[in-house]
């Protein structure tokens, strides 16, 4: 345990100063996950305490219990304490934070499949036709909208999870929207996939401290879904064979999947420069045809034009060249039995429920015909299986006598090209806003969001009892 209540309520209190005193990373988007409050920085109640601590190389840790900032000023707010910008060697950091239950060390991780396992690296899907979008870093206040988009125009995509990044707290956190969006996206038939725990350079740390973001976020992951991935991309992409990385996802049981197409998304996060992201992608795609090359395009949806702007682009440039929008694993022709590890001790079966037997033996048909066990969907002849068994992207594959066990069908085409006007509206406020406890003063909802970011889950819900109750 690394606070007591009272110095909960106090790293809290300071926590919801945060913007005052760091300049946001360029790397990351880093806007407060609760849109709709007012966070007052020169309000008495939150006066952020002074500490004046230098930390980082050549100063040592921060005493207290203080968090090192990138800049190597000791404190607690959340600018200091928050994943990936706080040094974890010198100091506290949110990405302390153990997830509950027991470890996933002693699960089995057989290399099954063909797709390569660390040290190797992927960087591009196999076969053509097909276009893999990966989005990393989340989820984010921005997801579940990304997730109707893709609803609507029946895209499947991976994710790259991070567990506990951006002062968003654990995936896992009850209350938070974090788990029922992982399992959304998984029911939705997207792929989930690891960007480890908080989102540090993995050539830069120790192997223990790889294990650590490794096994943590598959711990938040299992108690969501009852397993976890077997798909990870090193966060900066950074995962050297000299620091020992790539061999220790290797043994971890992992594919390190990079990519081939860089859509520098997070260089062009405004309504101005988001041209530049599409135009990245739109020339990468002139470079061949459908039919002769896949791609495997990296996004982050924690970046507000990438949701509202850029993946629609994406999509509709995408079937307009005539590319199936798939998973990674589909892309790499894995089964997707092989995406994911299950612990069998988890009472959560999400992960075996929505996947019966038959769906589990499903293989993407190789030489364009299907039905039975083996789908259209992910393969290079068009992702519907029609009447007499043979894969196509034509009305006569894809309408009457369709076989939607084995790929698409026009139903879920024809919703999904209904929405052709303009770009998607935003809400007006944070989805993680409208999950916060009803009935709350807006000192109580502050005290609650700044807590929901740097305490424990019982603790957490101890003081935020305890502060209910003196509040009245
Ligand atoms: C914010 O703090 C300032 C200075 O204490 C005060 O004048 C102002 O009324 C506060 N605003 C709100 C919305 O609380
Ligand atoms: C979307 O991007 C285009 C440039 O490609 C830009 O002109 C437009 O304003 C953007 N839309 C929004 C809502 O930001
Ligand atoms: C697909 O079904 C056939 C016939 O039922 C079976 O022989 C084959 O093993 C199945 N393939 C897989 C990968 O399960
Ligand atoms: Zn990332």
């Amino acid at each position: 345990m690394h606070f007591s209540p009272l110095m909960i309520i106090a790293s809290a209190i300071a926590g919801s100063a945060a913007h005052v005193t760091l300049q946001p990373s360029s790397k990351h988007d880093e806007n407060d996950l609760i849109t709709g409050l007012d966070w007052n920085d020169t309000s008495p109640a939150l006066v952020e305490r002074n500490f004046l601590a230098r930390c980082g190389l050549g100063f040592g840790k921060c005493s207290d219990d203080g968090c090192c900032s990138t800049a190597g000023y000791c404190g607690k707010t959340k600018a200091h304490c928050r994943s990936p910008d706080c040094q974890i060697d010198y100091g506290h950091c949110d990405a302390h934070m153990t997830p509950d239950g027991p470890p996933t060390s002693g699960i089995p991780r057989p290399k099954v499949g063909k797709v390569p396992y660390g040290p190797k690296v992927v960087r591009s899907c196999v076969g053509a036709g097909n276009i893999a979008l990966t989005f990393d870093d989340g989820p984010n206040k921005y997801t579940e909208d990304l997730l109707d988009l893709l609803d609507k125009y029946d895209a499947k995509v991976t994710f790259f999870i991070t567990g506990n990044n951006n002062a968003k707290g654990p995936i896992d956190t009850p209350g938070m929207p974090w788990a029922s969006m992982i399992e959304r996206m998984y029911q939705s038939g997207h792929q989930i996939a690891s960007h480890t725990w908080s989102h540090q350079d993995l050539s830069k740390i120790t192997p223990e401290q790889r294990r650590i973001q490794i096994l943590w976020n598959e711990v938040a992951l299992r108690n969501i879904l009852g397993g976890f991935p077997t798909y990870m991309r090193p966060p900066y992409s950074s995962c050297t064979e000299k620091s020992g990385c790539l061999k220790d996802m290797g043994n971890l049981g992992y594919h390190v999947i990079l990519y081939d197409i860089d859509t520098e998304d997070y260089r062009h996060d405004s309504s101005s420069a988001i041209q530049g992201s599409k135009d990245i992608f739109d020339k990468n795609l002139a470079r061949a045809k459908a039919s002769h090359k896949s791609w495997l395009v990296i996004a982050h949806d924690v970046h507000e034009q990438t949701v509202y702007n850029l993946t629609e682009h994406m999509v509709k440039k995408a079937s307009k060249d005539g590319y199936n929008i798939v998973t990674v694993g589909e892309c790499l022709d894995d089964p997707e039995e092989n995406w994911y590890r299950m612990d069998e001790s988890s009472e959560l079966t999400i992960l075996r429920k929505t996947k019966p037997l038959a769906t589990a033996n499903r293989v993407i048909s190789h030489d364009g015909r299907c039905g039975g066990n083996v789908t259209c969907r992910g393969s290079k002849f068009g992702s519907c299986c029609g009447k007499n068994n043979y894969c196509g992207n034509s009305p006569k594959h894809c309408g009457f006598g369709c076989q939607p066990n084995a790929g698409h069908c026009q139903k879920a085409r024809h919703t999904s090209t209904v929405h052709k006007h303009g770009p998607e509206k935003r809400p007006a406020t944070s989805d993680a806003g409208s999950l916060l406890p009803p009935g709350l003063s807006v000192v109580e909802l502050v005290l609650f969001a700044a807590l929901a970011s740097s305490a424990g889950d019982l603790l957490r819900l101890l003081v935020f009892a305890l502060i209910h109750e003196s509040l009245g």
